[in-house]
């Protein structure tokens, strides 16, 4: 089987979900649809005033969090390759009164798809990673979109967090590299589904940051963080902060970085200047 029948069969793996995703407590779309955010603090922070500003939101699912960068006033696009996830990131959009556009694409083909250069803000946050065969040309296609200037911003679990089992050993190499295909019937959510396969590709920290730099971004803050948005492992407990931790914070549990496009004019003119500059943890 070759990367892009892998694809084929993610984004079917993909649309299998959203149905189920859409009713979890994980999700809590009532809280939104109630006028709540689905967006952490410091992915809020990271980015500081969005109003009026163009994002792009990459692999956006059904747009929860999408939406949230609308309600701050932000012009959002979402992009997802599975057509179950736009359909129901549309409806959510008129449901709640929001102004959005979502688009069903491959995220490797969204640079010939959308205007080039002209997004304010390229957003990719939370199991978006693992799902790319390649790396290098996913940060070719951000570059491509951003207005020189522009950032995009990263929050993603880290890689260490699949290294590890629930005794916290290390049961794999960081190092692995290939495709993995997986026998799943349960979502991250925790809804049983019928069985199937999922492909994920491995990444290293060093393998995001080259990829940023090798497109042209300018990194300007990578984080490590020792929180989680869910509990992986029965030791995790849960914060005020409502996320959860590792007794001790062993190991990093999720990572941000922030990139800016520094093409011609763009030195100085970001989201993230004056004000938008993030104090974590
Ligand atoms: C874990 S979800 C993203 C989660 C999102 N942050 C959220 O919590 O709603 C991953 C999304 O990436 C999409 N996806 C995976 N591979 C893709 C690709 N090659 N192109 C576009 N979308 C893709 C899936 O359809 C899915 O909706």
């Amino acid at each position: 089987m070759d990367d892009q029948e892998r694809l084929e069969r993610n984004r079917e793996a993909w649309d299998l979900r959203v149905g189920a995703h859409l009713g979890s407590e994980f999700y809590d779309l009532e809280g939104f649809k109630a006028g709540g955010s689905s967006l952490r603090s410091f992915e809020v922070e990271a980015l500081g005033e969005v109003r009026g500003k163009r994002l792009l939101h990459l692999m956006c699912h059904f747009g929860l969090d999408t939406l949230s960068w609308a309600r701050m006033g932000a012009e959002v696009t979402g992009v997802d390759f599975s057509g179950e996830a736009v359909a129901a990131a549309r409806r959510l959009a008129d449901e709640v009164g929001l102004p959005a556009r979502f688009v069903q694409a491959d995220v490797y083909d969204v640079a010939d798809i959308l205007e080039a250069e002209s997004y304010d803000v390229v957003v990719a946050t939370y199991g978006v990673l693992v799902w790319l065969p390649d790396l290098a040309e996913w940060a070719r296609v951000v570059a491509r979109l951003l207005r020189p200037g522009g950032v995009l911003f990263v929050a993603e679990f880290h890689p260490m967090q699949s290294l590890v089992d629930g005794e916290l050993r290390i049961s794999t190499s960081y190092f692995r590299t290939g495709a993995a295909d997986r026998d799943v019937a349960a979502s991250y959510t925790g809804q049983e589904l019928p069985a199937h396969v999922q492909s994920t590709w491995p990444w290293t920290v060093g393998g995001l940051v080259t990829a940023l730099a090798g497109a042209g971004l300018r990194i300007e803050r990578l984080d490590e963080l020792p929180v989680d948005l869910r509990q992986r492992h029965p030791r995790m407990a849960l914060g005020d902060d409502g996320l959860w931790r590792l007794p001790g914070d062993p190991i990093p549990l999720l990572l941000t970085c922030l990139a800016r496009s520094v093409g011609v004019g763009g030195l100085g003119g970001g989201v993230a200047e004056g004000g938008g500059g993030r104090e974590q943890r």
